[in-house]
């Protein structure tokens, strides 16, 4: 085959100059036609849209011809020229075709179109290849670099947090153990407790639930600080909002307090929905065609609300009068009890019909290192209320002061060496500080308006599910 440059089908498709020789490669999505000309559609990932190849039958070889099916790769040579067909612009009239990998018609599992969502996680390793997962997957990548691009251009530093610890941030005990050891052979204490002193590490760790404790070290020190890195939950809860691995991005900033922290919060989140909007909009109208009609109404109405700002106990009372209105919520709502999705949605959905901001949660449903309010029974800590979602971010302000913080260590119970570094922050200059985390897939299942947290990451984990 001659030698040309290739070129990107998203640039492709943009070129006027017809008469241009090109070279695209791609995986052949649908082939047609008749029995002297064929028409195939291809795509190469670069973009939601297929170009689409014209075949002169007769000057092909018939071999190569019978194997362009679909799924196929291969690489096209032709010129460009302005398409008869509606819906794009330029195609492609081939000279050349190099067929590079064939996908036999009986065994290829991405036939045809409509798939369900749950037979396409059964092979996540082909779903890329998908429009829907192209789409998503191209999205995922915009957020990500919206979030550099946020912290950036704000003054945070980008710090990288370890995701092997010995702490449980926490205190959930919601950790997938590390170890070395041989699991046949546990060297065991008199009391029968396990013995780590000849583990890799010397002692028992974990993959870490959250970068937060050692983001406050950086904050400390470096002013204002975020993490965007794997997080792991060994919660046995199978919903459509949970994953064992997912990602979270947590800034944390010094002499902010709570109000600073949620404005910091909203900002930050209406510039990452914004950028989705600005710089994904192919991938965003073809999710919006297909799945979610109110899918970009809703991304702009975000952008454009003020989120409202509510304390728990608040929340409660309205929470309280709807159910005496006759409303049914399947769990029950008092004053001291940890808010359900549907709570949180009732709330977002129902009454404000926007983004929630809800604050003052009672301290028993909170971390231990949340600022303790003056009435003894809050907390200043923040989550924020998405419609569709429920809790999106989850935060506070910190309590500074080290006494406050030890009592509160030592009420909960948890084992205090293992946190000396943490409290030397409180010894040594303590200062007012304030963070949250935003967990990346809820932030991508709201942009997508996919349902299921399985779909807007390339290989869930989840519990009984490790494939790929
Ligand atoms: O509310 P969480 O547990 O807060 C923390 O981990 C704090 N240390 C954050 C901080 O203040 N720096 O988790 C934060 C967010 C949640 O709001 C949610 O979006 C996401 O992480 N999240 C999950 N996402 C997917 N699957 C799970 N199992 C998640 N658990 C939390
Ligand atoms: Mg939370």
């Amino acid at each position: 085959m001659e030698r040309v440059r290739r070129t990107k089908i998203i640039d492709a498709l943009k070129l006027e100059d017809f008469g241009r020789q090109i070279n695209v490669k791609g995986w052949v999505r649908t082939r047609r036609g008749s029995k002297n000309v064929g028409f195939i559609a291809l795509n190469d990932g670069s973009t939601i849209h297929n170009i689409q190849i014209v075949v002169d039958i007769e000057k092909m070889d018939p071999e190569v011809m019978k194997q362009i099916t679909t799924g196929s790769c291969i690489s096209v040579i032709g010129e460009v020229v302005p398409s008869q067909g509606k819906g794009q612009k330029v195609e492609l009239q081939a000279r050349e075709i190099e067929v590079y990998g064939t996908a036999d018609p009986n065994e290829y599992p991405l036939q045809k179109k409509g798939h369900s969502m749950e037979y396409l996680r059964e092979i996540a390793h082909l779903r890329p290849r998908t429009n829907t997962f192209g789409a998503v997957f191209r999205i995922r990548h915009n957020m990500a670099i919206a979030i550099h691009r946020f912290f950036h251009e704000h003054g945070f530093f980008y710090f990288h947090t370890p995701i092997i610890t010995a702490s449980d941030c926490e205190g959930a005990g919601q950790m997938f153990q590390v170890t070395t050891k041989n699991l046949y052979d546990l060297k065991k204490g008199e009391d029968g407790s396990i013995l780590y002193d000849d583990d890799f590490f010397g002692r028992q760790t974990s993959l870490t639930v959250s970068g937060q404790l050692e983001g406050e070290l950086a904050a400390t020190a470096l002013g204002a600080i975020y993490t965007f890195g794997p997080t792991f939950r060994a919660e046995n809860s199978n919903t459509p909002r949970h994953l064992a691995e997912f990602w979270m991005i947590e800034p944390e900033v010094a002499f902010n307090d709570i109000t600073d922290n949620m404005d910091l919060a909203e900002e930050f989140i209406k510039y990452c929905v914004q950028w989705a909007l600005d710089n994904c909009a192919d991938d965003l109208q073809f999710l919006n065609d297909m799945f979610d009609k109110e899918l970009i109404a809703r991304l702009e109405g975000v952008v454009r609300e003020t989120f409202v700002r509510l304390p728990y106990t608040e929340g409660i009372r309205i929470l309280e009068d709807a159910v005496s209105a006759g409303h049914k919520f399947e769990y029950p709502v008092y004053w001291g009890c940890d808010l359900a999705a549907e709570h949180e949605r009732y709330l977002v959905e129902v009454h404000f019909k926007k983004p929630v901001i809800m604050t003052d949660y009672p301290k028993e449903i909170k971390a231990f290192y949340m600022k303790q309010n003056d009435d003894g029974k809050t907390v200043r800590g923040m989550d924020v209320l998405f419609p569709k979602i429920g809790e999106i971010i989850g935060g506070s302000e910190r309590e500074e002061n080290y006494d406050k913080l030890m009592a509160r260590i030592k009420e909960l119970d948890i084992p205090m060496k293992d946190m000396w570094w943490y409290l030397d922050t409180r010894r040594f200059g303590t200062c007012p500080h304030s963070g949250f985390g935003l967990g990346f897939e809820r932030l991508l299942l709201f942009v997508t308006g996919m349902t299921n947290i399985r779909d807007v990451i390339p290989f869930p984990r989840t519990p009984k599910n490790c494939e790929f």
